[in-house]
């Protein structure tokens, strides 16, 4: 508890001492970009947007943690990126899908891609604002080291891919300081939301993943685990049975 409380106590507002609103200083990059040359994907855009119903969605939505080997369309790959972290409002202050505290949006997302038709297996950064998958690194193997930096969790070797989300923390402590790490957190958490509920709109199952070893994952990531690190994940596939719901 010590460390809760510490962390409360560091990140309050009071209102006797409001920190100075400081500017989200334009020398913090929006957007993480990759070496120009690296491989680029762009993923099959659908012609109209699913008509999923909220309610049934919101009922269905489970974790899911055991899938069938089946594919995912990239299309579907596509719509989950959108849903979570895609831009829905471009404009000076491009706004998205997951809301973000100051519209900083700290979280960067990187694919594992299992079997997904038409990109090839390996770790992938998704890019914006070009909407493009960047190959980082080409490897049928990657679910496997997913899973094991992931404790073991076995989700990751059999979903159809796994999202590894960072956060970038200067996009959002530079505005608000230490209080903005609680944002970071929170921000990390709409993400996955969208993300679970993107795939029960689809049919398919996911499963939010915060048991990692973080350095594992960061050092499978090629950041350096401070100015960059992974918060939060998630695995995607086609279910191996029915989940609950209503
Ligand atoms: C922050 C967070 C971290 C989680 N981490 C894991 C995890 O590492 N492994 C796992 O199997 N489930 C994980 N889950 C899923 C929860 O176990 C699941 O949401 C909970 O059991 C409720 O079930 P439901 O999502 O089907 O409603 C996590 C969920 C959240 C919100």
């Amino acid at each position: 508890m010590d460390l809760a409380r510490s962390f409360q106590d560091a990140t309050k507002y009071y209102r006797e001492k409001l920190p100075e609103a400081r500017c989200a200083a334009a020398c913090v990059a929006p957007y993480k970009r990759y070496d120009e040359h690296l491989p680029r994907i762009a993923l099959p855009r659908p012609e109209s947007l699913p008509k999923a119903s909220f309610w049934e969605t919101v009922a269905h939505r489970r974790s899911v943690r055991r899938y069938i080997p089946a594919e995912l369309s990239g299309m579907s790959l596509c719509l989950l990126l959108w849903a979570s972290q895609g831009i829905t409002r471009p404009g000076n202050v491009p706004l998205r899908a997951s809301p973000s505290a100051g519209a900083l949006f700290p979280i960067e997302t990187y694919v594992v891609v299992n079997r997904v038709a038409g990109v090839a297996p390996g770790l992938y950064h998704w890019q914006l604002p070009d909407e493009r998958l960047v190959l980082l690194r080409a490897d049928c193997d990657l679910g496997e080291q997913v899973a094991i930096a992931c404790l073991d969790q076995d989700m990751c070797r059999s979903a159809a891919c796994s999202f590894l989300w960072t956060a970038v923390f200067e996009r959002t402590l530079r505005k608000y300081g230490d209080r903005g790490l609680r944002y970071v957190y929170l921000d990390a958490g709409h993400v996955g939301h969208a993300l679970q509920l993107a795939a029960a709109a689809l049919g398919l199952g996911s499963c939010c993943i915060g048991a990692l070893f973080d350095d594992e994952v960061n050092r499978l990531l090629g950041i350096d685990g401070v100015h960059e690190s992974i918060v939060y994940a998630a695995s995607v596939g086609s279910a191996r049975e029915p989940s609950g719901g209503l």
